[in-house]
């Protein structure tokens, strides 16, 4: 019998609890073993759920319970959801978690702990929601260099903005909805302000690259500057707008950022819409993958979570090669990437910028430019010389 703890009652943890109910045959069927929740760890009490008998608000009664073994970590935040994931790596107990911001913060920590005590951490659902990613990009590209990643990796912000596009929604609406679904995180400002999507480049970019950059130092920018207007211009260019984690290395350096870009028609993140995350991973002998599913929720991402314990219940023991990453690498400098803008300017008639133009169009007596691939700091330069001419920057991909 192989004894679970659940750790927080909320979305996801619930979710878990439910998966692990509703599967439980088939899982141990498939696993040739027992599976048990023994205990749910949360402050509140739940008298009408069907595991209400099994709340405690003690975290050391499962820490010293040593018929534990396995931790699901559902809490959210860092403190105390990285401290309980220590302690129970120590006691022994291997440790699973959808928490970006406890992997994206300690994950070289955590999983530097749990090799040590011969335990596992696993984080699949941390990025993607149920999406498989992690896994497959430490495991099945393993004969493959990352050359880059590019992923719509927040499903709310992707809600939001495919509401306000297909049904012009207003983006308050189209947020409150995105909550009531399960999908905003408890402060959604992690969210439309691209944090959450920060955490998660920099999950993937530590995978693919060895290196846990700070995710409060990468480049993010959310989607609350983006107008309807914007989405207007874009549809008529043939863009959809999203919002966008990249990450690649140059040279001994990682560059990892998130921001709202322009998708054409041709790149398979166009049509990914709604809740429904995309991760487009570049490799050198596969080429181009992607990966595509439910990027947020209670099912799809306690899916992820609950494939983790299995992954565990099956292979309790630490891989001697299980991936590690390490803080201080060198992170890349924006000022040096390269990429298309899309300018629009109030006054097409003040705008001399033939020279790096590749494609302008007059949309409601504005000037939509399109400029040839140029340099951040090159972009910030002419943006300056813009000055309140400038409406809208948006980088395209
Ligand atoms: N708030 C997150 C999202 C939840 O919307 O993608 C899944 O990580």
């Amino acid at each position: 019998m192989v004894n679970i703890a659940i750790l927080g009652f909320g979305v996801v943890g619930s979710g878990t609890a439910e998966v692990l109910t509703q599967n439980l045959s088939l899982i141990e069927e498939r696993i040739h073993k027992k599976l048990n929740i023994k205990y749910i760890l949360d402050l509140r009490d739940f008298p009408e759920s069907p595991f209400g008998h099994l709340v405690t608000h003690d975290f050391h009664q499962i820490l010293e319970d040593p018929e534990v073994s396995i931790v699901a970590e559902m809490m959210g935040g860092s403190h105390p959801a990285y401290d309980f994931s220590l302690a129970c790596l120590r006691a022994g107990k291997s440790v699973v978690t959808s928490n970006k911001e406890v992997v994206a913060t300690f994950g070289d920590e955590l999983l530097a702990e749990a090799k040590a005590n011969g335990v596992r951490y696993l984080f699949e659902a941390s990025v993607g929601g149920g999406i498989p990613i992690l896994r497959p990009l430490t495991n099945d590209l393993s004969a493959n260099t990352i050359l880059s990643i590019d992923g719509i990796l927040n499903g709310t912000t992707n809600y939001i903005l495919t509401q306000m596009r297909t049904a012009n929604t207003d983006f308050a609406v189209a947020l409150k909805s995105a909550q009531e679904k399960g999908y905003a995180e408890a402060n959604p400002s992690a969210d439309i302000e691209g944090v959450d999507a920060a955490r998660k480049i920099t999950i993937l970019a530590a995978l693919s690259y060895g290196t846990l950059l700070d995710p409060n130092k990468i480049y993010t920018e959310g989607i609350t500057k983006i107008t309807t207007a914007d989405m207007e211009v874009a549809r008529l260019l043939g863009y959809a707008i999203k919002l966008i984690g990249h990450c690649e290395k140059q040279g001994d350096k990682v560059l990892a950022m998130v921001s709202p870009r322009l998708v054409p028609l041709s790149n398979p993140l166009h049509t990914i819409d709604d809740v429904f995350n995309g991760i487009l991973v570049e490799t050198d002998m596969l080429g181009t993958t992607l990966f595509y599913g439910k990027g947020a929720g209670k099912l799809p991402t306690a899916s992820a979570v609950v494939g983790d314990i299995i992954d565990i219940a099956k292979n309790p023991k630490n891989d001697p090669a299980a991936p590690l990453f390490k803080k201080n690498g060198k992170m890349a400098d924006l000022r040096n990437y390269v990429c298309r803008n899309l300018l629009v300017l109030a006054n097409a008639e003040d705008a001399n910028l033939t020279e790096v133009a590749e494609h302008t169009e007059l949309i409601d007596g504005k000037l939509a430019i399109i400029t040839k691939p140029i340099s951040e700091a090159v972009c910030a330069e002419l943006c300056d010389t813009l000055g309140g001419n400038l409406i809208s920057k948006i980088r395209v991909l």
